[in-house]
């Protein structure tokens, strides 16, 4: 086991974990979408740019997930550049996101709104201006709809998708703001085990996904 110091408190984590593992299974909350808990360091894509952390002897803030525990490491989590960039990183995906919470069935189980009020900010983007996507739902899935401005681009649905089967029925497709993630079906008749996984359903941190039965 590696010991290493958070926030001025002692904990041990299994080596070759990252930082941001270490800190999750020590209860020390930083905020994430885009981790899977199987993620080695070398596996996690660091796309969604929230889970900063500084480290002593790093010159500036890094990925919690991309770096690996060491023996005597002093991790802060709660600095002020740390949660500048966390704030920054949020908005910037709220600004791309249709905010509709009423009406989004992941209401109150959605991480941007735990991690929005672990930061002690709203669900607006200022100064960042919104913009949405125009296609706001995608029906081609047998089992679930899309909805394009509530997806944060975090990749969890097709990283579990690809995990799972041998022929991943989710991709990412298009570039830049107009990337979604795409339904790709090998033949016409959908894999049942497709339809009976939900691996996509259950890792998606917001209400981009919503299964048919559910609209
Ligand atoms: S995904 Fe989350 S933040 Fe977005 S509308 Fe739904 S509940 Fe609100
Ligand atoms: S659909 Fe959900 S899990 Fe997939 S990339 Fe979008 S937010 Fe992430
Ligand atoms: S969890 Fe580290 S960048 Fe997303």
């Amino acid at each position: 086991m590696i010991i290493l110091t958070v926030d001025g408190r002692s904990i041990q984590a299994p080596a070759g974990s990252s930082v941001l593992s270490a800190c999750l299974f020590a209860d020390i909350f930083i905020p994430h979408l885009c981790w899977l808990e199987s993620d080695t360091v070398a596996d996690a894509p660091a796309a969604c740019r929230l889970c900063f952390v500084e480290i002593d002897g790093f010159s500036e803030p890094v990925t919690a997930c991309t770096v690996t525990v060491e023996n005597g490491m002093m991790v802060h989590t709660d600095t002020e550049a740390v949660r500048s960039l966390q704030k920054t990183a949020l908005k910037l995906l709220l600004s791309v996101h249709k905010v509709d919470c009423k009406n989004c069935p992941a209401d109150k189980a959605c991480s941007l709104q735990d991690i929005a009020k672990f930061l002690g900010i709203g669900l607006g983007c200022k100064p960042f201006e919104r913009v949405l996507k125009e296609l706001d739902v995608d029906s081609r899935h047998p089992a679930f709809d899309y909805y394009p401005n509530r997806c944060v681009l975090c990749g969890l649905c097709v990283r579990i998708c690809r995990d799972r089967h041998e022929q991943p029925m989710l991709s990412f497709a298009g570039r830049g703001f107009n990337t979604v993630v795409g339904y790709f079906a090998e033949t016409s008749d959908t894999d049942p085990d497709c339809l009976s996984c939900r691996g996509c359903l259950d890792v998606c941190p917001t209400g981009a996904l919503v299964e048919k039965s559910q609209v």
